[in-house]
């Protein structure tokens, strides 16, 4: 393949498992405004809304492919919405704006269900549905939406994205609604209770981080004429409430205690879906998910023992 790459945003929970599968085939370039030392490969110092050092790697390092991973997540979102619109929006636009003046090939960025709303039909939620999000997360992921609908069908730029469901990994995300399935993990290892921001029964989709990844580098490396929508695709691998994922855990040899005290992201949860239809981008792509629920708690568990 040997593209150059530059992922930005690379600090997050994500980065490093994109660093580690891209670098595989490519020069990748990760960037992020937090330094990380952490990562097998050059990191650059940069800020999405600085446009001008935003160019100036691109040209440098001759980018054909950017990951836009810069995200605040939807419940620390709620505290700062104002910040949040302007670094997913403005982020997005300079992205496009850089790529269109640099000739950038390809860009891949990560919608979420948060663009889903409670007029979503939230027990089996298709690919194009109403869409009234609730947190300022949802709201500028669905406005980049429509702008990356408006590039692509302008054909002026080639966007590719996928709606993430909650991701389970071994680095943590922070500032998430989904962010109580990664916890666990950490407090069934320390023998700590965990204390549950959600309700026992919400149920909220995920996948396994491996399982995300590598979706969204096969939908980044297949020819454009199979991509039939020019919008993100819904993908999902699994259905699961805090007490069912906590008796997974426990089923794997720990005593995890849960305190169930569920706050404002319990709100946020209940407007996301609780089923999701991803046909589309399964018969698309050729893609299905590698883990099951059962299977993502003990390879994560393993990853962070590791
Ligand atoms: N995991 C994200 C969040 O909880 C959703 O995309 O905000």
């Amino acid at each position: 393949m040997n593209n150059n790459i530059l992922i930005i945003g690379a600090s997050g929970q994500l980065g490093k498992y994109f660093v580690n599968l891209l670098s595989k085939d490519n020069n990748v370039i990760a960037s992020d405004i937090i330094p990380n030392s952490t990562l097998d490969c050059q990191f650059q110092l940069l800020n999405i809304l600085d446009y001008n050092s935003l160019k100036k790697t691109i040209k440098t390092n001759n980018i054909n492919q950017i990951y836009n991973l810069a995200a605040i997540l939807s419940a620390k979102g709620e505290s700062f919405p104002y910040k949040t619109w302007i670094l997913t929006t403005e982020g997005f636009l300079n992205v496009v704006k850089v790529s269109i003046e640099c000739n950038v090939d390809r860009i891949f960025w990560p919608s979420s269900i948060a663009v889903f709303g409670l007029n979503s039909n939230l027990e089996h939620v298709l690919n194009d549905v109403p869409m009234l999000p609730s947190s300022m997360y949802g709201v500028s992921k669905l406005a980049c939406e429509k702008l990356m609908n408006y590039y692509n069908s302008k054909k002026l730029l080639d966007i590719r994205s996928l709606r993430f469901p909650g991701i389970v990994s071994a680095s943590k995300p922070g500032g998430g609604t989904t962010d109580y399935i990664v916890d666990m993990l950490y407090s069934a290892l320390s023998g700590n209770e965990y204390k549950c921001f959600l309700d026992k029964d919400r149920i909220l989709p995920m996948m396994h981080i491996d399982d995300s990844v590598q979706a969204s580098i096969k939908l980044m490396n297949i020819d454009r004429e199979k991509i039939s929508i020019n919008s993100p695709y819904n993908i999902t691998s699994f259905n699961i409430t805090p007490d069912s994922w906590r008796n997974i855990i426990d089923t794997l040899g720990y005593d995890l205690k849960v305190l169930f005290e569920k706050d404002f992201r319990d709100k946020i949860a209940q407007s996301w879906p609780r089923n999701i239809d991803d046909h589309l981008f399964r018969n698309d792509v050729g893609w299905k998910p590698k883990y099951d629920s059962k299977k993502t708690a003990k390879s994560i568990i393993d990853a962070i023992n590791s």
